[in-house]
């Protein structure tokens, strides 16, 4: 849905239209000028050659340092994997832990390649349905009853969460891993928008559990989308199955990409800023979408995202985000993305632009609901 929606306001552009973005989940900020810096440089040397296939050992150690510095939590670098993007970290730790036919909880509304992947890979996707009783968090109490239910082999969470922008407090996560490791259910926790954390500072589950794999990328809160790097902190166990499955994947990953990657930990300053822009974006729409008319939403915790609910003007939410994108010019993305069953009442907000663009469409979907 989110593509058609993209369709049209280039259409509309096309056109001569000037359309506010709010669909689109990546960030418009460059990545580090260290990154780029650090890439130009080894293109200047001219050989790029494969790495090893967990990753140049200079990036595991500095991701492994980054635990240290940002949560005071040790990680062994030989346990971190570099990967392309999270994307690539899905499907190896997917394969690597799971076997065709298994059972895996996501949480709906949540990110669809999580379900596609699984299925891709012959697994069963397991939608739990997550509501504003627990801040659209999984519970280890919603967790049992749906193993009891039919046994369930994994579990994948995000926080800060892809759509909704919601996050787990430390005490949520604790509990949900405790709750999921009783009964060996593996724990995989997304930690993209890491980062970007607004409402409490975010928990990683490498801190909780050694025994959770991590998944974590440059694309978000370092803006480096294209470039296709991210990692993985893995149980020690699971190292050696990966190393295997991505030297026959794909050899390694980019390897330009990962000497950008180590050299992005160095414009944490200048993510900073990006992120403080994120954070007034919130500030503008979580104060101006109330006054414009949508006053019903989600704890906008982290991430980029503000998912509101628009039951009170639709029961289509594709329809409602394809009007406001031809009489206002703001495109959105329709929840139905995010959740089969009730994303019809929701739409999701991206805030990754500028703040001037944040106030303009505010002002247009006032005088559109208006
Ligand atoms: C929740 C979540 N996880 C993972 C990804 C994939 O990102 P990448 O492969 O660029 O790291 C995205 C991208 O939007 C996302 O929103």
């Amino acid at each position: 849905m989110v593509m058609d929606v993209m369709a049209a306001a280039a259409r509309i552009e096309a056109a001569g239209g000037h359309v506010i973005h709010m669909e689109v989940g990546q960030p418009s900020a460059p990545a580090p000028r260290a990154a780029i810096a650090a890439a130009r440089a080894a293109l200047d040397v001219g050989r790029i050659d494969y790495t090893s296939a967990l990753g140049i050992p200079s990036l595991r150690a500095r991701i492994a340092r980054h635990y240290r510095e940002t949560y005071g939590c040790a990680v062994d670098p030989e346990r971190v994997v570099v990967t392309t993007g999270s994307s690539g970290a899905f499907i190896l730790a997917f394969l690597a832990m799971f076997d065709a036919g298994d059972r895996v909880a996501v949480t709906i509304p949540g990110y669809p390649p999580y379900r596609h992947i699984l299925t891709a890979l012959g697994c069963e996707p397991v939608p739990i349905e997550t509501t504003s009783e627990t801040r659209h968090a999984l519970t280890g109490e919603m967790l049992l009853a749906a193993h009891r239910k039919a046994p369930l082999k994994g579990v994948l969470v995000g926080s800060p969460a892809n759509p909704t922008g919601t996050m787990m407090s430390r005490d949520a996560l604790t509990s949900l891993i405790a709750a999921a490791e009783s009964e060996g259910i593996r724990f995989i926790s997304d930690e993209i928008y890491h980062g970007l954390d607004y409402a409490f500072p975010a928990v990683t589950a490498a801190e909780l559990s050694p025994d959770a794999l991590v998944i974590n990328s440059f694309s978000k809160y370092f803006c480096m989308t294209g470039w296709r790097a991210g990692w993985m902190v893995v149980p020690e166990p699971l190292v050696r199955p990966i190393e295997r499955l991505q030297q026959n994947l794909s050899i390694s990953v980019p390897t330009l990409s990962q000497i950008a990657a180590e050299a992005a930990f160095d414009g944490r300053a200048e993510m900073d800023a990006v992120k403080h822009g994120y954070e007034e974006n919130r500030r503008i729409l979580t104060d101006g979408l109330p006054r414009a008319g949508l006053a019903d939403f989600l704890p906008a915790d982290g991430a980029f995202y503000l998912y509101a609910d628009v039951s009170k003007f639709t029961n289509d939410s594709f329809d409602f985000t394809r009007r406001m994108l031809e009489e206002a010019q703001v495109a959105a993305t329709p929840g139905i993305d995010f959740d089969p069953v009730h994303g019809r009442s929701f739409v999701r907000f991206s805030y990754a632009r500028s703040s001037a663009e944040m106030q303009e469409a505010v002002a247009r979907i006032a005088r559109w609901l208006g």
